[in-house]
């Protein structure tokens, strides 16, 4: 697989705060990147900086083969598409469910007249709505639906890439599950690339390809989906995980035991060197003497961290 999409030492601060310290990363075309970390890590900066809503201080990106300009031409914005976390707040309240999926399609001039209706009760069927959903308002939507719809519009692009926001965190349970399921359908049959961000481990687990984990705003940790439940090798990694529910034996037996307070050295920023290490069990002088350089424990798999566990 090619990268479809990859940055370099993407940075961006908003006044003193560092919301990102220079993320690399690299999207396989088809893959499912999930980006996890804390509040506050930086996850919601990136993908608004990968859709084009906000613009980066330091980095560069290329998308299919292509650098990304600062100001980016129509065509390019058609394919990267978002949906975001707040299913309330994601369709104009005025707009009927036909229009706000009809948008882009109007936008990018996809479709007219009766092909663009058709298209609409065809991206409705995609997101499994019925047709009848076309003419409501958004106020007689449950969240669910409105992510589905949200969904419907950000497919109406013809996107090659989505950038997944929170997608269902806002969701109950049951309708979590049923739009995950959604969206790897959707990812499988229409050949799409996901950059899945999410403050849960648990949700991607089934869906990513890869994982990228952020701590206040640097990338600790990249590894394949089962490396890095299995043998994760960063420590705040290993806190993540130690938290997430388990439905085996085999699964409790991997899991890392983690017996430190999880707030301790929250507010403590440090200079220089691991962000983690006021938390962090294993921390020695070294880990704030310098940068930490990345290394890479495994094809695909690397960490920022001196004493990785694995
Ligand atoms: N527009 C902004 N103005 C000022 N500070 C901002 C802005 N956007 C983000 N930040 C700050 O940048 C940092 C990263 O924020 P970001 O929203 O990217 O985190 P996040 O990982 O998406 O968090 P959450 O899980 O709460 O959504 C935070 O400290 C945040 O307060
Ligand atoms: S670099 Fe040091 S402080 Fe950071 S996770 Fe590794 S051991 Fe802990
Ligand atoms: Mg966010």
């Amino acid at each position: 697989m090619s990268a479809l999409l990859s940055i370099r030492g993407l940075g961006k601060r908003y006044g003193a705060t560092v919301a990102l310290g220079g993320v690399d990363l690299e999207c396989a075309r088809g893959a499912c990147i999930a980006v996890v970390g804390e509040s506050g890590s930086g996850k919601t900066t990136l993908g608004r900086i990968l859709i084009g809503a906000e613009t980066a201080d330091v980095g560069t990106m290329v998308f299919d083969g292509q650098p990304v300009p600062r100001h980016r031409p129509l065509a390019l914005r058609r394919r990267i598409q978002v949906v975001q976390q707040n299913p309330m707040s994601a369709l104009n309240p005025r707009r009927s469910v036909a229009d706000s999926i009809a948008l882009p399609l109007d936008v990018h001039d996809l479709r007219r007249g009766a092909a663009r209706r058709a298209r609409v009760l065809e991206l409705l069927e995609m997101v499994g709505l019925p047709g009848e959903f076309a003419d409501r308002m958004p106020a007689a939507l449950s969240g669910g639906q409105r992510q589905r719809v949200a969904l419907a519009r950000a497919l109406a692009a013809e996107p090659d890439f989505l950038v997944l926001d929170e997608p269902t965190s806002a969701l109950d349970v049951s309708v979590q599950a049923r739009i995950l399921q959604l969206l790897a359908g959707l990812q499988r049959d229409l050949g799409l690339t996901y950059l899945f961000i999410t403050h849960d481990l648990a949700v991607v687990r089934n869906i990513a390809t890869s994982v990228v984990v952020l701590y206040r705003g640097k990338c600790v940790e990249a590894a394949p989906t089962a490396a890095l439940f299995t043998q994760p090798a960063h420590h705040y990694t290993a806190m993540l995980l130690s938290s997430l529910p388990v439905i085996s034996a085999e699964e409790e037996a991997l899991k890392p035991a983690w017996h430190w307070d999880r707030e301790t050295g929250l507010r403590d920023a440090v200079a220089l060197g691991c962000a983690f290490q006021p938390r962090c069990p294993a921390a020695t002088p070294t880990c704030t003497a310098s940068d930490i350089p990345w290394r890479d424990i495994a094809p695909a798999h690397g960490t920022a961290c001196v004493s990785p566990l694995t």
